[in-house]
């Protein structure tokens, strides 16, 4: 079975085809990415109307592109999924309304899948093909298995859920306030490093201390519960300490207050508590529920020391998606797609499918 993914509910516009080889053995034939972060970069974040702007431009050619790459034409593909929400309304129905109009054109059953759910599934590819487009992705041939314990760790979200099989998971705990990847992004808006900021935040953070500056860890009743706008405050108050001056934030000024190495310090110190926080609840989860398989998914799973410290303090050793497949991505929403159809899921209406930008986990 071939299966098309279409991705548009942020900034990225994306377009993949996975296929199904043999029972347990899921292959990414491609994974076309276009972002429009550049022209939001000059704003510091993501400016929705830009960003569905561009969407209107690229999907088309994203598409072919990705078909291209998997050498398929349409009456190869079986399946059509699509990113339904949560994310940005106009991002959303950019790719809901292309891929409803391709369903019904094409005749292909279309299958809308839930984006936050679908971070998991980037870790159910087992394999790649032989493609000089995915020569840089490594995949693990082996596959999560249920009962699986999944942090999601993205720009908007930050939850710890126990997915029992497909289609069948509790939620266990969420952030009550930012996002992980929400507060690197402030962090490196408070240091002055360029958008986006987890990964400038993460760079800063090689040549940093980890242990310099003592940032408090949130305490919440539901241990598998987190905050972390407490701490993007703490980062902004020693900012400032260190400054010697309250700027009012946002301030072009207080990063040029601050020497290189006291940002890098910073940068250090913020990671090494959002990364603790976030194992410390992954670590308890795994004692009280006893997964067979750990899965950490979505944008911050990209972060290395976040991966070297979940490593070394929680067994069974979690599954991380290839980098490429951590940040949104399409291949992830057609292997969603793909178990969706596999489980004999009703297709949905391409004529009445709408986006919905808080559908929830
Ligand atoms: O999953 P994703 O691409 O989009 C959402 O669904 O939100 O995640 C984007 C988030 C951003 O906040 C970005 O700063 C963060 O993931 N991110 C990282 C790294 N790479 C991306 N955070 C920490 N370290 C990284 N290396
Ligand atoms: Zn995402």
């Amino acid at each position: 079975m071939l299966v098309l993914g279409i991705e548009t509910s942020c900034d990225e516009t994306a377009a993949a085809v996975v296929e199904s080889a043999g029972q347990r053995r899921l292959r990414l034939l491609s994974n076309v990415v276009a972002s429009s972060v550049d022209l939001h970069a000059a704003c510091g974040g993501v400016v929705p109307e830009i960003a569905a702007r561009s969407h209107i431009e690229v999907v088309l050619p994203v598409i072919d592109e990705a078909l291209k790459t998997a050498k398929a034409d349409w009456d190869d593909i079986d399946t059509i999924a699509v990113t339904q929400g949560p994310g940005l309304l106009g991002s959303l129905l950019v790719g809901v309304l292309t891929a409803r109009t391709l369903a019904i054109a094409k005749d292909k059953p279309l299958y809308a899948v839930n984006h936050v759910e679908a971070h998991v599934y980037a870790s159910f590819l087992t394999e790649k093909a032989d493609s000089k487009q995915l020569t840089d992705y490594s995949l693990s041939s082996e596959k999560p298995e249920f009962p699986i314990l999944a942090l999601i760790v993205s720009g908007g979200h930050t939850l710890l859920a126990l997915f029992k099989d497909h289609f069948d998971y509790a939620l266990l705990g969420q952030t009550k306030d930012d996002a992980v990847g929400e507060a690197f992004d402030k962090v490196a808006k408070i240091l002055g490093l360029p958008y986006p900021g987890g990964p400038s935040v993460a760079q800063a953070s090689q040549k940093g201390d980890p242990t310099s500056v003592k940032f408090p860890k949130a305490k919440l009743d539901n241990s598998f519960d987190f905050s972390f706008s407490g701490l993007k405050t703490a980062v902004l108050r020693e900012a400032q300490r260190m400054a010697g001056k309250d700027y009012t934030f946002p301030s072009h000024k207080l990063p040029k207050a601050l020497s290189a190495s006291r940002k890098a310090d910073l940068a250090a110190s913020f990671q090494h508590i959002a990364a603790e926080t976030l194992v410390d609840a992954l670590a308890k989860a795994t004692d009280e529920y006893k997964p067979k398989s750990v899965v950490i998914a979505g944008g911050v799973a990209a972060n290395q020391y976040l991966r070297k410290l979940a490593s070394k303090r929680v067994r069974p050793t979690p599954f991380y998606p290839d980098i490429a497949l951590c940040t949104d991505n399409a291949a992830m929403i057609a292997t969603l797609g793909y178990y969706r159809a596999k489980a004999g899921i009703k297709p949905n209406d391409p004529y009445k499918l709408a986006a919905d930008p808080a559908l929830s986990f």
